[in-house]
């Protein structure tokens, strides 16, 4: 099957109807809604199984939404959700210099190696750059990583609020110089998810 990425599709634009042969093995990039939490959450347990919520990184993330305008799916032409991606706000030790974490990043299993988690991570950096950030930081493979222009290079002196691997603690800088000097422990700065409310008993 060809694969086509249409990075930067309009909500509206999607799905892509099936009867246009053309698109038949398209994906597109479009902002995440609430009704594709279910799907993406069932993704990420398998891409990435039950342990994946006792990453340091997840303490960075739980009660919070993600940064404002950063959460994304990749999407078959029936709408269906096939891969994602979010940033998260955080500041970096005492100094308060703000910067995003980004992840979970996964893909379908079934759909792997077909460009859609380069395409989500791509989007993601140009939407993150066009939006003012000045830094992206992740905990991940440097291998695959490295191919977005991410390094273990400035982040010595930075730590994840939990255990993690030293050379998996990865950032690129938006902004030339975002993270000179930068050391600490990273901190959660995002926006507070609302307490769910329970229905009061008459
Ligand atoms: C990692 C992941 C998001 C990549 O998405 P994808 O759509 O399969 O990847 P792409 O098609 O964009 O890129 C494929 C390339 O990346 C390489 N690659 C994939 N995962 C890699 C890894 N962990 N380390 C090094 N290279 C990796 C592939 O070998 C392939 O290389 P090639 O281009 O030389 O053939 C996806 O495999 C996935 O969901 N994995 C499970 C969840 C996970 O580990 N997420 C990352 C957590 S930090």
């Amino acid at each position: 099957m060809e694969i086509v990425i249409v990075e930067g599709a309009a909500q509206r634009d999607w799905p892509i109807s099936p009867l246009e042969g053309e698109t038949a093995g398209a994906f597109g990039i479009t902002a995440e809604t609430a009704a594709d939490v279910p799907a993406r959450e069932a993704l990420l347990d398998r891409a990435m199984g039950p342990k994946r919520r006792k990453k340091s990184s997840e303490k960075l993330r739980r009660g919070r939404r993600p940064s404002e305008g950063l959460a994304f799916v990749a999407r078959d032409v029936s709408g269906a959700v096939a891969g994602t991606v979010r940033l998260w706000d955080v500041v970096l030790g005492e100094s308060g210099r703000a910067a995003l974490l980004l992840g979970p990043l996964a893909v379908d299993p079934t759909i792997k190696n077909a460009g859609i988690g380069s395409a989500l991570m791509r989007h993601a950096i140009a939407k993150a750059a066009r939006l003012g950030h000045a830094a992206i930081l992740l905990v991940g493979d440097a291998p695959y990583y490295e191919r977005f222009g991410f390094s273990a290079e400035q982040t010595g002196s930075l730590a994840m609020p939990g255990p993690y691997e030293r050379h998996r603690l990865l950032a690129l800088e938006l902004v030339e110089g975002a993270l000179a000097g930068a050391q600490g422990t990273l901190k959660a700065a995002g926006r507070k998810l609302k307490a769910q409310r329970l229905p009061l008993a008459a």
